[in-house]
């Protein structure tokens, strides 16, 4: 886990030397093929900041058992998941309801979780800490405990923010979180330097082909964006593509009129969607409540996918080639099954035959970052 920081603090070190701090907005260099990571004026990068974050983001302490931190579920040996779990494991194992997405590149993204339930990186922070299946903290106020005493935190947030005491909170904790997330961006795939540097024989004709399905036949494109001079694969938005409502589409009707009558706060949906299997199948229309959003969820990044198997927000997908066949089939994953009803309009059945799957697979084997790639060779060698 060290090198991985390592390499990623010294890249954060270059980006605060290139005139960040004190100036902040879009950071100057970013990595070939994606654009500059968007810092917010209220939480410039500086190095101290971004390694109390990882400090915070590898405390064990701030959880029940003393056992789970945010590494535990985004493990920098795992490309930032918990592959190859389906759903998390929080205290005690307990188990969540989603499949933990990638912290990588996330700092890119307009809203976190599946349901874009959060608006940004320091306030989806907040939430993991006491959600019961997760850290499983009644309060964030054993933390705040932590910081305020320890000397090591003592030190770090005097010196980063001038604070000791009270006066340190669960802002301070979560500006330092979300700076070392904005460090864990990575790009320069096989695709990004034949892209976007002109390497012809980065790709393998193989990947080449799949490139092509996925841009016209496969129409992926239209939701895994790719754009002239940077790559995210997401379009920022929400889609019902067919998985894990196909199975209790008699029920959503109830289900949907349940949640609306709970009315719940939002802090209440995290628990809700995170321990309820059904109710997390809602998807979207938990904070928009419009039906439109049944069983939408947001269009995850494609880069470093063939790293975090399995698939999808409930981790119900086991191998690429079985998404690319679930797309095949219009939004099913076994051929015949019936399609729900909230399936968003770019699902239909693909004019692709089934020998040119392996071609798709190919071309998103060729998303990943050879950094985050290392690290996970790393640990197949101990
Ligand atoms: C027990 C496992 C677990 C722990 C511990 C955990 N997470 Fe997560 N994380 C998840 C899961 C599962 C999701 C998706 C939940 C959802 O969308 O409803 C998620 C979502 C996220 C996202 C949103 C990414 C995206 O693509 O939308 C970020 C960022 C994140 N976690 C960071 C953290 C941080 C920071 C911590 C520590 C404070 C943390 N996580 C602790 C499992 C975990
Ligand atoms: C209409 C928008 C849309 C189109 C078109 C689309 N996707 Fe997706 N994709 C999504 C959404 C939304 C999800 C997450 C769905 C969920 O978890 O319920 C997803 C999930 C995935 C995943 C799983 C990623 C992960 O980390 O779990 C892969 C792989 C994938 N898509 C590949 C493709 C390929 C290949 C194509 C073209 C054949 C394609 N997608 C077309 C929106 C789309």
């Amino acid at each position: 886990m060290k090198t991985v920081v390592l390499t990623m603090l010294a890249g954060a070190a270059l980006l605060v030397a290139a005139g960040v701090v004190g100036d902040p907005g879009p950071t100057p260099s970013a990595p070939l093929g994606l654009p500059p990571v968007p810092i917010p004026q209220d939480n410039p990068q500086t190095p101290a900041k971004i390694a109390l974050g990882e400090k915070l983001y590898n405390e064990k302490r701030f959880s029940t058992d003393g056992e789970v931190g945010c590494f535990t579920c985004h493990d920098p040996k795992k490309a930032f998941t918990d592959s190859p779990l389906r759903v998390s494991e929080g205290i005690e194992k307990k188990t969540g309801t989603r499949n933990s997405p990638t912290v990588v590149n996330s700092a890119y993204l307009t809203t976190q979780f599946w349901d874009g339930r959060s608006p940004d990186l320091e306030d989806q922070a907040l939430h993991p800490f006491v959600n019961p299946v997760e850290h499983g903290l009644a309060s964030h106020d054993p933390i705040l405990a932590i910081v305020r005493t320890d000397p090591d935190y003592v030190a770090a947030f005097e010196e980063v923010f001038g604070k000791a005491g009270d006066d340190v909170t669960m802002r301070e904790v979560t500006l330092a979180i979300a700076a070392f997330e904005r460090t864990v961006v990575a790009g320069n795939s096989p695709f990004d330097r034949w892209f976007y540097g002109g390497e012809a024989d980065a790709l393998t004709e193989q990947q080449k082909r799949g490139y092509d399905l996925f841009v016209h036949e496969g129409r992926c494109v239209s939701c895994h964006v790719i754009e002239q001079t940077q790559a995210l694969f997401t379009d920022n938005r929400f889609h019902n593509i067919g998985v894990g409502i196909n199975a209790i589409q008699d029920e959503v009707p109830e289900l949907a009129a349940e949640f609306l009558e709970a009315d719940l706060e939002l802090s209440e949906v995290d628990v809700e969607v995170l321990t309820d299997p059904r109710t997390s199948e809602i998807g979207r229309f938990a904070i928009t409540h419009k039906f439109d959003d049944l069983g939408s969820f947001k269009t995850p990044t494609l880069r470093n996918v063939a790293l975090t198997a399995p698939y999808m927000h409930d981790g119900s997908i086991a191998t690429l080639e079985d998404v690319v066949i679930h797309y095949l089939n219009g939004g099913v994953t076994e051929a015949g099954d019936p399609v729900n009803d909230f399936l968003s309009g770019g699902i239909r059945p693909l004019n692709i035959e089934v020998e040119d799957v392996p071609d798709l697979v190919a071309f998103m084997e060729a998303l990943t970052s050879p950094e985050i790639e290392a690290q996970l060779e790393q640990t197949e060698g101990e």
